[in-house]
């Protein structure tokens, strides 16, 4: 373990081959890897700039997660997204600053201020399944972009504004692209995609401060930001609250959105599962999206970075490598889920897992700020779908995971298929005083990324 080979076993294929099946075979690389090396490995892909030691482990987890950034950096890991989210992103910040901004943003987040935003999900999603066809088949990843893209509007901004949107629109897509991310992020010269990426930056800014310096006070989430004070008294820049607005929306409505579409295209193809969250059982909705959330992770892994030797599964690892938490890998561990690859909500309510045996929002002092909110939307999305549909599959197997940029999602854009329920009373009390909301666009048919 010392000397010529200081790192733990991996694949020996070049960086570009082992990248090229991180985009395109993401969960077969990691089995793979995982059945023929074991416990951790190492992966060397061309487009992060040190090799990956993955772990499946909790009890490495844990001290994973537990470790100072003196030890283990997080920020480091997302540098390819600092153009897009800024220099004081809390993603991108480590250490001092980065806390200073996690307790500026997590109060908006928390407890009483997220139950206020549980109406606005629920009646933007109903205004959304309003457009479902019975017997159409509905492209659920694509449905879920363009709900999750307009709940975080709302909740952020407090509107559901047609320029921002087209502005956010513009600039996400082009960081969904995986290939282009690389390019992009290789590059990082005035040309090409690289340019075409900065200018479409440049123009969401400007709309971005013109909503921060309109200082509407709307109780939205830039409202709550606005007014905030860091622990030192001081108000935050309109440079911070920009970077924080992008954060939120980058990390807020690619992953929620593919959740859900996981969620649908599992939920389509277990209809006993549907018609026990349609009775109206909210544990039993609880574990459906955890389970959802353990089967279907949509983000793979959890970056840290070593600062300083850092010991796991009996190897040490140097300084400058990343050593990360495998959330896939995780959720499938025989050890610690019984028959892990199939889809049994029921496990959630046998008893809580393991410690770090569940990690899907990551842990320690980076977790998921949104967790919250996230598993409130799909609380709120899933009902409210329960309540006006049946759902069957347009074939009978499961879709593969397929990256798609960070995160990784049904491989087809999980197709599903809504059916009317045989009789839904819910819906002849609900609908006439609910008219269809026209100011959700119908982003049906824009093309997959
Ligand atoms: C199902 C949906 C989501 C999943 C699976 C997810 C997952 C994650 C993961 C794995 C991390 C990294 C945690 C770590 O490094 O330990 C993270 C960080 C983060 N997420 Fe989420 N997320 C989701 C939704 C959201 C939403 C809705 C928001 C905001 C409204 C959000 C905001 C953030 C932020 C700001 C961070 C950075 C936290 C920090 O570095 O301190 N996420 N998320």
């Amino acid at each position: 373990m010392m000397g010529s080979m200081p790192l733990p076993p991996g694949p020996s294929e070049p960086a570009a081959i082992q990248m090229s099946e991180w985009i395109v075979r993401p969960t077969a690389l990691l089995r793979r890897c995982h059945a023929r090396y074991g416990e951790p490995f190492t992966l060397r892909i061309g487009w992060s700039d040190a090799p990956m030691v993955l772990v499946s482990d909790p009890a490495d987890i844990k001290r994973i997660f537990a470790a100072g950034p003196d030890v283990l950096q997080g920020g480091a890991s997302s540098s390819v997204l600092e153009p897009f989210a800024g220099p004081r992103s809390i993603l991108l910040l480590d250490g001092a600053e980065h806390l200073r901004q996690r307790r500026l943003m997590l109060p908006p987040f928390h407890g009483e201020a997220l139950a206020r935003w549980r109406d606005t999900v629920a009646r933007l999603a109903r205004a959304e399944l309003d457009g479902w066809q019975p017997g159409t088949p509905v492209r659920a990843h694509t449905r879920m972009q363009t709900l999750t893209l307009e709940v975080i509007l709302r909740v952020v901004f407090g509107t559901g504004d047609p320029e921002l949107r087209a502005a956010i629109r513009r600039t996400l897509d082009m960081t969904t692209s995986m290939p282009r991310l690389v390019a992009m992020s290789l590059v990082q010269r005035p040309v090409g995609p690289w340019a075409a990426f900065m200018r479409a930056v440049k123009r969401l800014d400007a709309v971005l401060y013109e909503r921060i310096d309109a200082r509407v006070d709307d109780g939205s989430v830039l409202a709550v930001l606005t007014a905030a004070r860091h622990e030192d008294g001081s108000p935050p820049s309109r440079e911070e609250l920009r970077d924080q607005l992008v954060t939120l929306l980058a990390a807020g409505h690619e992953t929620t959105a593919g959740a859900l579409g996981w969620a649908l295209e599992r939920l389509a193809r277990h209809p006993d599962v549907l018609a026990r969250v349609r009775a109206g059982d909210d544990e039993y909705l609880e574990a459906v999206i955890k389970e959802v959330l353990r089967a279907r992770p949509v983000l793979s892994i959890v970056g840290r970075k070593t600062r300083a030797p850092f010991a796991v599964g009996g190897w040490d690892i140097p300084a400058g490598i990343h050593v990360v938490p495998c959330i896939y890998l995780t959720h499938r561990r025989a050890d610690l889920w019984g028959d892990p690859t199939a889809f049994r909500p029921e496990r959630f309510l046998d008893g809580a897992p393991e410690p770090y045996a569940f990690i899907p929002f990551g842990g320690g002092r980076r977790r998921c700020l949104g967790a919250a909110f996230a598993t409130l939307e799909m609380r709120e999305v899933l009902r409210a779908v329960a309540e006006r549909f049946m759902l069957r599959p347009d074939r009978a197997e499961g879709e593969r995971m397929r990256r798609r940029s960070i995160t990784l999602t049904p491989a087809r854009g999980g197709y599903v298929v809504p059916e009317a329920l045989a009789s839904s009373p819910r819906d002849a009390d609900v609908l006439p005083s609910q008219p269809p909301d026209r100011e959700l666009p119908d982003l049906q048919s824009r093309a997959a990324g």
